[in-house]
């Protein structure tokens, strides 16, 4: 499928690649109101553009990204960026247990506070990633967990976290990654994670069930990956989390949706279509909204000409963009970043970061949209909101400008 440049797209950002410039538009950004970010940051907005939250809006749904505190706080001309193009926002690190809580009782917000004061400056919404991470468990709770099996402890985390962003957080990923598939499909397909060594299986209702008596009015997620493609694992991961979706449903526990990350790898076969559309349309017959929450692309072989890496990039995106934007249960689509500048792909293992290694982003390391950025704008565009879709839109978004 040839991916058109979108032609109503001039060049919707202005880069600003010399410091002037940037001085320059500080005093045009002081105007537009300062962050409320370390004195001496201000925002810096691109003049002028189209933005992928406006083309997401057109067809009744959100567009966020995944950010960190650091970036926001250090990087002027990508803070304007997310204001601009997004929506919603998605703390990488910055809300997870074992980063709030390295020490039992002590929690430590100031970083995610950072990132829940720019939403509030900026009307954006945050997405609540994660309560529950088997990869990010503090060594204290761990071993409290298993000794005490005391569901208080994990109680006592939620409660302060879940408040003090109760203004700006409307859904949680109240569970991270719960499922994973045996070899041959067989039992519960639960991962036997720290969680379920300390309170069984019911540990997913007791954390759905605690997260809605602290946030009543949140909508509660369970968010995983691993269901793009047609392999074995894929089909088995599909039916243990539809057969856990049940099993909840059965007991009336509260779940509200489903978040799917969405990590695409260009080394796999294509995208099995049918069967992620059918898979979609089993979630929404059991009355969940659906969020794709971490969307972005792994290239398979990075010593091709970048318009070839870039299309293949784009291509991948728009054959799942193709599906998902077809199922009105779908309610936003998060990009697990925004920039190639910032991508977790391009750290190794040992911490090393190769920036810009990766190009599976919808912008690149300068903030120009590649055509991952068309292939959103023109798959959001490609389908306008009906009166239904838009008016089952989760949170105000107003009219976009
Ligand atoms: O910032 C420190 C740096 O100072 C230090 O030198 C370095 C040493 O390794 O670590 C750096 O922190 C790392 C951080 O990313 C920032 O790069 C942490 O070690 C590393 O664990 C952390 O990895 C994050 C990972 O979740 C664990 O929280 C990734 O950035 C983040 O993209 C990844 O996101 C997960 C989602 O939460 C769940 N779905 C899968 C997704 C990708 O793994």
């Amino acid at each position: 499928m040839k991916l058109s440049r979108a032609p109503e797209v001039a060049n919707p950002f202005i880069v600003f690649r010399s410091v002037e410039s940037l001085a320059g538009l500080t005093r045009r950004a002081a105007l537009l109101g300062a962050m409320t970010l370390p004195a001496g940051c201000t925002a810096m907005f691109p003049v002028r553009g189209t933005k992928l939250r406006a083309a997401a809006r057109s067809s009744g749904r959100f567009f966020g990204a995944a950010v960190q505190a650091e970036q926001l706080r250090n990087d002027s001309l990508f803070r304007g960026v997310v204001a601009q193009q997004c929506d919603s926002i998605t703390p990488e690190l910055e809300l997870k247990w074992g980063v709030i809580e390295p020490a039992p009782g002590r929690p430590v917000f100031a970083q995610m506070d950072q990132i829940a004061a720019f939403a509030r400056t900026y009307g954006l919404r945050l997405h609540g990633h994660t309560l529950l991470w088997h990869q990010s468990v503090p060594g204290w709770a761990s071993q409290s967990m298993v000794e005490a099996k005391d569901w208080n402890i994990v109680g006592r985390y939620f409660a302060p976290v879940m408040a003090r962003y109760s203004d700006v957080i409307d859904w949680w990923d109240v569970v991270n990654e719960p499922i994973e598939a045996t070899e041959d499909g067989s039992g519960d397909c639960l991962r036997r994670s720290v969680f379920y060594e300390a309170f069984g299986p019911d540990y997913i209702r007791s954390a759905l069930e605690t997260a809605r008596a602290i946030a009543p009015r949140a909508k509660l997620l369970i968010n995983d990956y691993g269901f793009e493609y047609s392999g074995k694992d894929e089909q088995f991961r599909r039916k243990g989390l539809l057969a856990l979706v049940d099993a909840l449903q059965r007991r009336a526990v509260p779940l509200d949706g489903i978040g799917l990350q969405a990590h695409l790898d260009l080394s796999r076969e294509p995208l099995d279509q049918m069967g992620l559309a059918t898979f979609l349309k089993e979630i929404a017959d059991r009355g969940l909204l659906i969020q794709f929450t971490e969307l972005d692309v792994r290239e398979a072989d990075r010593s091709l000409p970048i318009p070839l890496r870039d299309q293949a990039v784009a291509e991948a995106a728009r054959a799942l963009l193709d599906v998902v934007l077809d199922q009105p249960a779908v309610r936003g689509i998060s990009t697990w970043g925004l920039s190639d500048r910032y991508s977790w792909i391009d750290v190794d293992p040992d911490g090393r970061r190769h920036i810009g290694r990766n190009r599976g982003l919808p912008l690149d390391v300068e903030m120009q949209p590649k055509p991952f950025w068309h292939a959103l704008v023109e798959a959001f565009s490609g389908r306008p909101s009906t009166g239904a879709r838009a008016a089952a839109v989760i949170f105000d978004q107003g009219q976009e400008t």
